[in-house]
C-alpha cells in the first residue's frame, strides 16, 4: 500500500528527501515494497499545498526555483490545519528548530498525533525539551514518533541501540555531536585561528547562521539529552545537561593538548551510575589512543558503553542535506515495515 506523506517544512531536509525518495523510487518499490506519495507541503516561504490523490512534487520545485513560490494546488490551510485534515499518514516535521520553546514543532507533532498520524523528525525540539511527553503522545494514539535524525542525522545512532544493541544494557554513551565545532578544532590543530576557522564553518554550511548555538554547546546538549532519554531510558531535561562551549580554547590550549599526545574535542557524554544519571557537554583532552581522537573535520561519532559487547563506536555524517534527508527515509522504511 501506498504510504502517505506530508511533509511541514521544504527546506534543505525535505528537498533532500523529495530527492532521494525520486532517485530511488523503483528501488524502494522493488527492494522493500515501499510506494509513497507526498500529498502536502506546508512551507513559512512558499506556501501550502494538498492534493490527495498526490502532488507533482517535480513541479513544485520547478515553481519555487521560478518564482519563490508554490503556484498550483494552493489551499488557504495553515500547517495545524493542514495535520489535521490532510490524508497523510505520516507528518515529516521539518520546520526551523527552536531549542528555547520548542515550536511550532512541539504544536505540528501533537496536531499529528491527534488525527492518528505518525511523526518523523529531524527537528531537535520535541525530542530534545519534550520527549516523553511526545512519546507518551504517539503510544496513546498507537501512531510513531520517529527521530532518528535528531542525532548525528542519517547516521543510525537511536537505531543502532534500539535494533542490533537490543539486549544491551548501554551504560554510558558520549560522542562528538557537533560537526561545526569539531571542524573548528579540526582547523585551529592546523593552525587556523578561531574565528576564521568558525567563518570558514559558516561558509561550507556546517554552523548555523547564528553559530552560537554551535560553539557554546546548546545543539550538542540538545543531543545528549534525546540520548538520555532514547538510548539511557533515563527521563532527562535540557537544563539538567551541564554545558560548556568551546569558544574560551586558545591556540596555547591546542598545543598543549598536542604536546600531551592528545586532542581537544567537544564531547557530548551521558553516564548512569548506581540509579545516578550525569549528562555534560564540555571540551575535553582526548588520548589519541581513544578512537574519539581520531575523528577529524564536520564528522560525527557515537561511543556505546554496553555490557555484552564492551565499547561500539559509530563513526559518521552529522549533517547535510542528502545524510538528514536519508534519516528520515529510514523513519519512513521503517514505519512501512511495521505497518
Ligand atoms: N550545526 C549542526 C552541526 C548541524 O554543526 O553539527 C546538525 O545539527
Amino acid at each position: 500500500m501506498e504510504q502517505k506523506i506530508a511533509l511541514i517544512g521544504f527546506g534543505t531536509v525535505g528537498q533532500g528527501l523529495v530527492e532521494i525518495l525520486e532517485n530511488k523510487k523503483s528501488d524502494l518499490i522493488s527492494n522493500y515494497g515501499y510506494n509513497y506519495s507526498i500529498v502536502a507541503i506546508s512551507d513559512i516561504r512558499f506556501g501550502t499545498v494538498y492534493d490527495p490523490e498526490g502532488l507533482d512534487v517535480t513541479q513544485l520545485l520547478a515553481e519555487i526555483s521560478d518564482t519563490g513560490s508554490f503556484q498550483h494546488n494552493l489551499t488557504d490551510w495553515d500547517a495545524l490545519t493542514l495535520i489535521k485534515n490532510c490524508n497523510a499518514d505520516v507528518v515529516c516535521e521539518l520546520a526551523f528548530t527552536d531549542l528555547e520553546t520548542g515550536e511550532p514543532a512541539i504544536s505540528h507533532c501533537m496536531a499529528a498525533f491527534e488525527s492518528r498520524k505518525h511523526i518523523v523528525t529531524s527537528n531537535k525540539g520535541p525530542a530534545a525539551l519534550a520527549y516523553k511527553k511526545m512519546k507518551d503522545l504517539a503510544d496513546k494514539y498507537n501512531v510513531m514518533f520517529m527521530i532518528e535524525g535528531t542525532v548525528m542525522s542519517g547516521t543510525p545512532v537511536l537505531n543502532l541501540t534500539s535494533g542490533p544493541l537490543a539486549g544491551c544494557r548501554i551504560s554510558s554513551a558520549k560522542g562528538i555531536l557537533n560537526g561545526t565545532t569539531n571542524y573548528i578544532l579540526s582547523e585551529m590543530e592546523n593552525g587556523m585561528e578561531y574565528k576564521d576557522a568558525l567563518k570558514k564553518a559558516q561558509e561550507l554550511g556546517y554552523a548555523e547562521a547564528d553559530p552560537t548555538g554551535d560553539v557554546e554547546g546548546y545543539d550538542a546538549r540538545a543531543k545528549v539529552t534525546i540520548l538520555a532519554n532514547v538510548v539511557m531510558g533515563v527521563p532527562c531535561l535540557l537544563n539538567e545537561v551541564t554545558c560548556e562551549g568551546i569558544s574560551a580554547i586558545t591556540a596555547g590550549d591546542i598545543q598543549n593538548a598536542r604536546e600531551n599526545n592528545s586532542r581537544w574535542k567537544l564531547i557530548g557524554n551521558v553516564e548512569y551510575i548506581d540509579g545516578n544519571l550525569t549528562a555534560s557537554v564540555k571540551p575535553e583532552m582526548i588520548a589519541l589512543t581513544h578512537p574519539l581522537a581520531g575523528i577529524m573535520g564536520p564528522t560525527n561519532a557515537a561511543t556505546f558503553s554496553t555490557d555484552l559487547l564492551g565499547d561500539i563506536t559509530i563513526v559518521g555524517a552529522g549533517a547535510g542535506k542528502i545524510e538528514t534527508g536519508f534519516s528520515i527515509l529510514s523513519d519512513l522504511l521503517e514505519i512501512h515495515r511495521l505497518s
